[in-house]
């Protein structure tokens, strides 16, 4: 079956889909998205999917394209007609197509895309073993809480990271400081159990994404009994840490047993990792 993107109003092949060379989008990534699964036909947690996405917009005064309802039924058309039961589902909207001026246009239509591909899920010995990742300097703007299409930094830090046989880079916000912050990965947010035996992750606010499974893990480890704090951990911290693990829409709750090289704690997945990650299969049903 061929891929079927929308890209305003029309439904038509993938190959074939367009926005004009002035798109905004294009000309200065002016324009947001997002990314929700599809699993078993079931789109997961999108309330809070639409509602991220219409925040972004309204942080960024881009006009909605439609109403949320207009955009789960132009979702639910765009996932019939491309015959998938598990899937990506990518919603990008930009300010729209004007003649190249960086201040806004006075009256541009948003372009609004919807695409959907395959959704591949970290592989069974890479949720039973874990993965690797780096860190690196964040060199991301000051407003990461957007979800915006602007990624160059986190194309060059996904792209070191795969060069160094990693799945992920998680970034740190000084240089200068002997033991700097870590915010967020390059597309997950980031995770630890501390030596103390405390779940922690960055608070939200202008440093990092608030991850939607971010938001989802927080409830279930709390349900859990599981000691968690919104603070955040430093690279000292991390290197210390008795479990770490990292969490998107794509990637669900995925074990870090690797950084820079060097084991955490044991180099196996922990205990608090693995009820998480069962509790939140168990939410997207999977
Ligand atoms: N990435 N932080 C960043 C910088 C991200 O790009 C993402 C999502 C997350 C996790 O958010 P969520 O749990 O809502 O997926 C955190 C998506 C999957 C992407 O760009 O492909």
């Amino acid at each position: 079956m061929a891929r079927i993107a929308y890209v305003n109003g029309r439904y038509g092949p993938i190959s074939a889909a367009r926005v004009s060379v002035e798109d905004r989008g294009f000309q200065f990534a002016d324009g947001v998205y997002e990314v929700l699964k599809l699993i078993r036909g079931r789109l997961v947690d999108a309330d809070r999917h639409l509602a991220r996405l219409r925040r972004s917009l309204g942080e960024l005064r881009i006009e909605p394209p439609c109403s949320d309802a207009a955009l789960q039924r132009v979702v639910k058309e765009t996932i019939t007609r491309n015959g998938l039961g598990n899937a990506l589902i990518y919603i990008q909207v930009s300010r729209g197509t004007a003649p190249r001026n960086h201040p806004f246009p006075a009256a541009a239509k948003p372009t609004l895309v919807v695409t959907l591909r395959r959704l591949n899920l970290p592989g069974a010995t890479e949720l039973e073993k874990g993965t690797k990742i780096i860190t690196l300097l964040d060199e991301r703007w000051g407003r990461c809480d957007i979800k915006s299409t602007g990624l160059l930094p986190n194309v060059l830090a996904k792209q070191a990271a795969q060069e160094a046989g990693c799945r992920e880079a998680w970034l740190y916000d000084a240089a200068a400081s002997d033991d700097p912050v870590i915010t967020e990965g390059s597309s997950t947010n980031a995770w630890i159990v501390d030596e103390n035996g405390v779940l922690r992750t960055h608070p939200t606010g202008s440093a990092i994404l608030g991850g939607v499974t971010r938001s989802v893990v927080l409830e279930l480890a709390v349900a859990a009994g599981v000691k968690v704090e919104q603070r955040a951990f430093t690279l000292g911290e991390l290197r210390r840490a008795r479990e770490a693990f990292l969490t998107s829409a794509t990637s669900l709750v995925l074990p870090v047993t690797t950084i820079d090289g060097h084991p955490v704690a044991n180099g196996m997945p922990g205990e608090t990792t693995r009820r998480l990650m069962a509790d939140y299969a168990a939410h997207c049903g999977i």
